[in-house]
Formats: structure tokens, sequence, C-alpha cells
């Protein structure tokens, strides 16, 4: 399908009704929806679906660097690239789910982006949904040059959530991390939980491989689940920085929560030849299993 500028999105849709839609602008996850055809990934309303940024919402790429710190733009630059669809992508390996939809998106630098940033790669990022709406997305960076280069990444997750006072993430407790409020300063977190009354912006570290998001209004839970993704990346900009956001509602962050599974602190460096893998698979589950 073509979204509102023609750029091609492609559907995952498995037959118990759960959905998933990919742009090529960017390799963006644009919407996520469970069987009952609740969109579990937020998107602004003032979303600009324009061909040179990132969409406000969903799941924006950040490649190969994560945030302000370094000689690119914030986030890289792959959440503003065309990527294309692999029409004859490796098959799934050691899968028995046959009911699971997939597709492959490549990104490889043009002679201009080579100037920006000067390293041949390619980067596979495999997006598919399982019988159950299990949303996997699976990045496969490759160095197809003479020398090593290094990046950062981390798959930019806004999750759709009912009100961010009631929500809390577990796993995180007792990580140090970096406050991204203060120069990215170094501090544990104390709390048993994480929860929200302010801006929070912060980079856990060396993270545990699945952390939980309690929705409790909405009763739903998100399980992340991680591989090759030592860090997590916790971000709400609460109401004063919303107001300077210009493609978000004023206030949109009460219904946001950004929980990223990303290599930060330590960028992953790849010799001629190697190949990186970060693996995410996000669960939505109702709370009421967990009674
Ligand atoms: C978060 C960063 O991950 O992304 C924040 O930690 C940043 O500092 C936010 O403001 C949004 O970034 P952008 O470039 O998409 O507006």
């Amino acid at each position: 399908v073509k979204d509102w500028n023609g750029i091609d999105q492609v559907v995952l849709r498995v037959p118990r009704g759960a959905s998933a839609r990919v742009s090529l602008h960017g390799g963006q996850v644009v919407s996520w929806k469970n069987e009952r055809g609740e969109e579990l990934l937020f998107t602004s309303s003032k979303a600009i679906f324009k061909p040179s940024r990132a969409m406000r919402g969903g799941i924006p790429i950040c490649f190969p660097q994560f945030g302000n710190c370094g000689s690119l733009e914030q986030h890289g630059f792959a959440r503003n690239k065309m990527w294309s669809i692999d029409s004859d992508p490796p098959p799934l390996k050691n899968d028995d789910d046959k009911g699971k939809v997939s597709v492959d998106l490549l990104l490889k630098p043009s002679e201009d982006d080579l100037k920006c940033w000067p390293h041949c790669y390619e980067f596979r990022l495999r997006v598919s949904l399982t019988t159950n709406g299990v949303l996997s997305m699976i990045s496969r960076v490759r160095n197809i040059n003479g020398k090593p280069f290094s990046f950062s990444f981390a798959y930019h997750t806004y999750l759709s959530v009912s009100d961010i006072s009631e929500v809390r993430i577990e796993g995180l407790e007792t990580l140090d991390y970096l406050d991204n409020l203060c120069q990215r300063k170094r501090f544990t977190e104390q709390g048993d939980a994480v929860t929200f009354e302010s801006e929070v912006d912060r980079i856990y570290l060396g993270s545990p491989n699945v952390i939980a998001v309690l929705d409790h209004e909405k009763k739903r839970t998100f399980l992340i689940k991680k591989k090759g993704l030592p860090d997590v990346v916790v971000w709400n900009p609460w109401e004063k920085k919303s107001k300077s956001i210009p493609d978000l509602g004023d206030e949109e962050y009460k219904q946001m929560l950004c929980v990223d599974g990303a290599v930060v602190e330590r960028p992953i460096t790849l010799k001629p030849g190697e190949e990186w893998t970060g693996r995410l698979d996000l669960t939505a589950i109702p709370s009421t299993h967990f009674i």
C-alpha cells in the first residue's frame, strides 16, 4: 500500500487479525495492532509524513548514531532514508511458526551518504509478525568496507499508553543509567520500578533481556525481549518539552512512552566482513493473564 505521500508501506497480517505496517521511509514500523484491532504503538496527531524526516511515532531506527553525541544528525540518518524491499530474502532459520509473516528491508549507502559517513555497510531489517501477534525485528549490519567502523543503535519504540502517570517499567531497577537531562551523568536507579511524574530521558545500562511495561489503566503489559541490545532508553518529554516539539501535541505526552532496545554506551565496532545482529520482540498481553 502507499501512504499519503505515495511512499510504499508493507502490511503484515496474520489470520487471527493482528497486523503491522512498515514504511520504506526509514524502515519505520508505523503501526502494530493486536487481534482485536487495537493500535499498540503511539503516533502523534501532529505527525508529519514527509520523506526527509522521521514520523513522530511508531518505531524509527536510530543508526549509526543514537542521540546527538557525535558528528551526525540526531539519531543518525537511517530513519530519514528510503529503504528497499529484498524480494528474495534468506529463509527464516529454525522457525516452527509456519504462520509467521515477514518482510526484509535493506539500506545501503548512496554516494552522497558516503560523504557524511564514509563506511560501506549493508543493513538488513527483518520485520515479522508471529501467529500470536508478536512483533519481531531483527537488524543485521554488515561491514562491507576495507576498514573497521563503529556505530550506536536504537529501536526508538513509541508505545501507546493510556496515562503515563499510571505506567511502570519493571526490569530496570538497581541499574546504572546515563541521564540525558544532566549531560549523560551516571546515576543508579533507586526505585522498585520506573514510574513517571516529570520528564525522563535516560539510558539504562546493561539491562536484562526481558523488561515489562505495565499499563494499569489499559490492563495491558508490553513485554520487551531483546538480544544484542544491552541498553534501554526511556524517554517521555512531559509537559514543557512537549510544547517545544512541533510535531507532538501539547497533551500527547500522556499517551506515549518510548522504551528502546539500544546500544549506546559501548558502540559496536565491526571489522571488515563482520556482522552484528540486534533483535527485539514485542508482545502485548492483557494484564488479566497475570492474575
Ligand atoms: C530520545 C532522546 O530517545 O529521542 C531524546 O533520548 C530526544 O533526547 C528524543 O528528544 C526525540 O528525538 P527526535 O529527534 O525524534 O525528536
